[in-house]
């Protein structure tokens, strides 16, 4: 049997993303809808049964954790599973993607927990925009939790903005010059059909386009130096050297051929794709009393059904019905 996660396009897996919740305190239109049922909590995983999913994950390769959510801090005492995750030693790489509201109450806790980098959605500098896009309140106390995680050490902080064509796309140089003045990476995201509301190729925003403003207000931007081609980011800095700037075009230059990536959604079940139409109860085997065994089994069967990519771009695509909020980003 094979000892890695390796699937029919030879795409070997390391990086599994958890969501802790789909909970949310922010209820951004690209990403769920205005009124959401949550899970039951007896549906989410717990601490202990993620912990036991990872260890058996890590003797098939994954080496790489992303928590996310819904918003992952609402999950209580997040810290207690950063912790028990990073003694696990295979774990090479552990971050989190959160919307920065809860940050500066707990980025402490979590760095005391072994987290270093963090990943932080922005996607305006503007208050209204930020109420029309999020549908609530809260850019201050995000500035002020981006503010705690930087003076607490996190390293590096990453600002992830989804760019809506005349939504906030007057925000790219701002948010640029903003990250530059800060010391955060910043990333554009392409608008994904992933969301609640019905998608449209007219309001992506798109890398080409991300780029152009840059150059044109800020300066030119050349590839980084350890710029990896096979990440899902397009990394740039300017000419001078400074800055960082990751541009992940997931509509108009799919990065699927090189995929490394599964994940596990709060309630247990394993998606081989952010797009995946079908999953796998993990939950289930586990509640079932099923053996690590079991689960490995279950690991490699949803790697190898794994196809070659999402097909945003074609006739043949089909939303899936979970929505990204209920999937974990
Ligand atoms: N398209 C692109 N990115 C999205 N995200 C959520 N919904 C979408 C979408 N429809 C992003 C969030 C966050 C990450 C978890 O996923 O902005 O940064
Ligand atoms: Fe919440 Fe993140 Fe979805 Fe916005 S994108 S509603 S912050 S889970």
């Amino acid at each position: 049997m094979l000892p890695r996660l390796i699937d029919g396009f030879g795409r070997v897996h390391n990086n599994l993303r958890i969501s802790v919740t789909d909970r949310c305190n922010l209820r951004c239109t690209y990403c769920m809808p205005e009124e959401v049922t949550f899970l039951p909590r007896d549906e989410l995983l717990t601490f202990e049964e993620i912990a036991r999913i990872v260890r058996v994950a890590v003797k098939l390769g994954i080496d790489k954790l992303r928590l996310t959510g819904g918003e992952p801090l609402l999950r209580r005492n997040l810290d207690r599973l950063t912790a028990m995750l990073s003694a696990i030693p295979e774990i090479k790489d552990i971050s989190l993607t959160t919307n920065g509201l809860l940050l500066s109450e707990q980025a402490k806790a979590l760095h005391l927990a072994g987290l270093r980098r963090i990943n932080v959605s922005l996607d305006t500098l503007r208050p209204e925009v930020f109420r029309h896009l999020t549908r609530r309140d809260g850019l201050d106390r995000i500035l002020a939790g981006l503010e705690s995680a930087r003076t607490i050490g996190f390293h590096p902080i990453k600002l992830n903005a989804v760019i809506l064509r005349g939504v906030n796309d007057e925000d790219i140089v701002p948010l640029v010059r903003f990250a530059l003045e800060n010391g955060f990476e910043m990333r554009f995201i392409e608008y994904m059909p992933i969301g609640a509301e019905p998608w449209e190729r007219a309001k992506v925003f798109f890398a080409h386009e991300i780029m152009e403003r840059i150059e044109n207000e800020i300066g030119s931007l050349i590839p980084a130096p350890d710029y990896d081609p096979r990440s899902p980011a397009m990394e740039f800095c300017l000419a001078d050297g400074s800055g960082r700037v990751g541009i992940i075009a997931s509509v108009s230059r799919p990065f699927c051929h090189h995929c490394n990536r599964i994940r596990l959604t709060a309630d247990g079940k394993l998606r081989n794709c952010l797009f995946a139409l079908e999953e796998a109860d993990l939950k289930s085997v586990l509640r079932n009393g099923g053996s690590d065994e079991d689960i490995a089994e279950v690991f490699r069967a949803n790697v190898a059904a794994k196809w070659e990519g999402h097909e945003i771009n074609t006739a043949r695509f089909i939303k899936p019905l979970r929505t990204m909020h209920a999937i974990g980003g």
